[in-house]
Formats: structure tokens, sequence, C-alpha cells
């Protein structure tokens, strides 16, 4: 009979059994008559060993790494001292190649060295994926999306999915991606906020994980030109249950994640360091943050002190969350630089109830407030703005018929995963990263 086919992951198997693999060459080493390959499947890695005739076979004699095989073996313990995935090995009897890798100069290993220029390495995206760092990371990526959904779903929201060729902006025109929809000018969404606040009145607490597009001209690490945002929406709250909202959803993901053994491990792997946040967040306010900012002689991007109403750019925002080194919840930022639909203080008229938050690496990885509900104050809001509230009629109509204190955030994904798997830049956290100069492959 044939052996069982079994995956490369931990778990599949019983030592002393004969078993099928399959997968591609990742590693493969020679010691005199005997081969070592580390095989590679997506659920993980295993040492397979040709001795005999099988290693001086031509196959085995001209195998490229990337090669994908079929392997047939009996599964062993590895002698003590030696070091395998699992810790075992598979000692094959019969193998068969299934798609031979180019070899010689023409191999991924010679392409992608370790000085190769970034650029280049996203040219090569579709080969770089089968490395060790970027398949780990976007494995906890999958894990994380996964989570929040687990998370919203023990908080009773709902999933919605709003359109993604829009018609209003949110964040402001100067990242709007515009395009011809037929005969009409069109946009794609920069945040599905809007649509989820429609979502209230029938579907309770909701939430959606979409793609948000800005047309951000600056290259950063952590700017793309689409991203994977996650966006809820809740209805009847205050300001503080907002932000004791978010600081359980950053937690409870993190701990439904970190519970996973080999996710946890990819993490640890990634970014050694990583503990899981202290709660409370620190909350801190604006105003507070540019006194902050002004006695550490942190510079505004005038190269001047900070001052009340300046938006604190990404390289202080980031010093400052480094120095503090945990989660911020920046608060209570002046509406003048923030989005028209931010409700006010009812304290402090020149700020609003609106939040960031803040992780160290990486600076602001959510945004939120609550939404300005009263129908007269949001027309002047669009004013002040220069919108022209006719195409929003679908929005301020909500604040017609049974408004209520309602408010969200979103948080982009791939600065999440940039925190948590401490990678460089958020380009590295999604499959085939979009920004300024880049759409391929
Ligand atoms: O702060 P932002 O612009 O807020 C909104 O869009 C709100 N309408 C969301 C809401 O309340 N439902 O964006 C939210 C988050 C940011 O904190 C950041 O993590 C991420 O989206 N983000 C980006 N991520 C990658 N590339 C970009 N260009 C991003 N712009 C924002
Ligand atoms: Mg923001």
């Amino acid at each position: 009979t044939d052996p069982k086919k079994v995956t490369l992951g931990n778990g599949t198997d019983v030592k002393g059994t004969r078993v099928r693999v399959f997968g591609r060459v990742h590693r493969e080493r020679r010691q005199k008559d005997i081969m070592f390959i580390t095989l590679r499947d997506g659920y993980g890695f295993m040492q397979v060993i040709f001795s005999g005739g099988l290693s001086k076979t031509y196959d085995a004699l001209t195998l490229t790494r990337e090669t994908s095989m079929e392997i047939c073996g009996e599964l062993r313990e590895v002698p003590a001292g030696a070091h395998a995935p699992n810790s075992r090995e598979l000692h094959a009897d019969y193998f068969r190649i299934v798609g031979k890798a180019a070899g010689g100069d023409d191999a991924i290993t010679n392409r992608v060295s370790r000085d190769t220029e970034h650029a280049t390495l996203l040219d090569l995206r579709h080969l770089t994926l089968r490395g060790e760092t970027a398949s780990k990371v976007l494995i906890v990526r999958d894990a994380v999306e996964f989570a929040f959904n687990q998370v919203y779903k023990e908080l009773r929201m709902r999933k919605v999915s709003p359109p993604a060729l829009v018609q209003t902006q949110v964040e402001g025109g100067a990242t709007l991606f515009k395009f011809r929809y037929y005969s009409e000018e069109a946009f794609l969404t920069q945040s599905s906020q809007l649509y989820l606040e429609t979502c209230l009145p029938s579907m309770g607490d909701v939430y959606c994980i979409e793609k948000s597009f800005r047309a951000e001209k600056s290259l950063t690490r952590r700017h793309l030109a689409e991203y994977s945002h996650v966006e809820a929406e809740l209805d009847f709250i205050t300001f503080d249950d907002l932000l004791d909202h978010l600081e359980h959803v950053i937690c409870r993901v993190l701990e439904v994640v970190m519970d996973d053994p080999t996710i946890a491990q990819h993490v640890k792997e990634l970014n050694p360091e990583f503990k899981m946040p202290e709660r409370p967040f620190m909350r801190m306010k604006y105003s507070d943050a540019i006194d902050w900012l002004v006695e550490h002689h942190i510079e505004n991007e005038g190269m001047e002190p900070h001052k009340f109403g300046d938006d604190i750019a990404e390289a202080a925002e980031r010093r400052m969350t480094d120095i503090i080194n945990r989660p911020i919840f920046l608060t209570h930022f002046p509406a003048e630089i923030k989005a028209f639909y931010m409700q006010k203080d009812k304290d402090d008229p020149r700020v609003t109830e609106s939040v960031d938050c803040l992780m160290p690496g990486v600076g602001e990885i959510v945004g939120g407030s609550m939404r300005m509900y009263d129908l007269d104050e949001l027309m002047a809001a669009f004013k002040r703005e220069e919108i022209d509230p006719a195409t929003y009629y679908w929005y301020t109509d909500q604040r017609k018929y049974g408004t209520s204190p309602h408010g969200g955030y979103g948080l982009g994904l791939e600065r999440f995963l940039a925190w948590l798997c401490k990678q460089h830049t958020v380009r590295d956290c999604c499959l085939y990263p979009r920004y300024f100069g880049r759409c391929a492959p």
C-alpha cells in the first residue's frame, strides 16, 4: 500500500512509520555519500536523508534548490546531538522530481543575496516570498486577521463589506486616487468609516477588513498606496468606551494570536523582545504631548519647538513613542489638524474626541474618534473644509433620522504587523506592496 501523505509541519506524523511528502528543496548539503535535504511545504520543514544508491542517482547529484519533489521514506528520531526541524528526519527510499528548478546563474539564491537592493527584492517578490522571514510575516498576518474576526465575534460585532469605488472623501483630498467611473469622477476609498456609520441603526456594532487606498506621494517606511484597514464603529458610546474597547481588542487579538504555538514561535523568531503590552495603555493628551516634545527638545518640521496646533510629524511621533517605549493612546487633537467628522470635546471646543494609538518602532497604528452627530455642526464642518455636502446626503441623513453618539477607528494591518513582527517597513508586511512608484508584480 502507498504510504500516507503528510505535511511537513509538526504533529501530523508518527515516527517509525513510512510516509510520503511533497515539497521544495529549501537547502541541501552533501557529506560524502549522504545528502541532507531540508524540504519545505508552507506548513514547515523536514530534514530528508538520501544515502546509499539514492544519493548517487543523476537527479540527486544535480539537485538544485527550489526543485519540487515527492519523497517516500521512514520517519526517525534524529540521533542525539544532531539537529533537525521537529527533531525528526525522513530516511528516503524513493524520490521523484516534480519540477526541476533552474540552477547555476539562474538560481534564486544567486539572484537574491543579502545585499540585493530593496527595489530588486520587490521585483522578485514572487520568489523572495519563499524566504523564511517573508513567509513567517505573512503567516503571522493570516493569524492576526483571523484573530480580529474572532475577537469582533466575541464582542457580537457584525462584519460588513463596504464599497471600494466611491464618490466621497474621508481623510482629505490630497491623498485621493481619482479615476474615471464611466462618465463620472470617482475615487478609490480612503476608509470605510462613513459606510460603517450607516450600518449602526440596523446591524449593531459593525466592523470590516477591507482595502483602503491613499495616493501618498512620500516614500516612508509606513505608507502604502493600498493597505488593509481594520475598521470598527460602535453605537451609543462615550469616548472613554471607545478607548476601553480599542485597548481590549488590541490585547485580546494578541492573546489569541500568541495562543497558537506555531504563530507564537514565528513572532518570537521575528521579534525576540516581544512582550504583551501592559494594561492600561498610557493615555496622553495632544497638548501634553506638545509639552513633552518641547521638554525633550524634539523640534517640529520647521525645525522649531513644537507648539499647540502643530501636526506631530512621523519622525517626532516615533521618537516620542520609542523613548516612552510602550503603547500610547494620544488623544484630543485640535480640530484643524483632523478630519471634518470628528466630534468636538464638550469641555474644550478647540480639540476633538480623537485618538491615535502609537506603538514603539512604528508610531501611529490606529486613528479613531467620536463622530459629529449633530446635523448643523456637521454642515458647518463641511463648510469649514470646503467640502460640498451634496454628495454626502446619505451620510448627513444619518443625523436626520435618529442620530446617536457613536465612534470608531481604523487600524492599519500592515503597521500592526510591522510592530508585532518588528519589521522595518510595512512593505514587508503585505503580499505585494503598492506604493509611490510601484504597482508590480
Ligand atoms: O488615521 P486614518 O487616516 O483614519 C481613518 O482613515 C479613519 N477614517 C478610520 C476610522 O475611524 N474608521 O487611518 C487609520 C489607520 C492609520 O492609523 C494607519 O495605521 C493606517 O490606517 N494608514 C495607513 N497604513 C498604510 N499606509 C498608509 N498610507 C496609511 N494611511 C493610514
Ligand atoms: Mg491618522
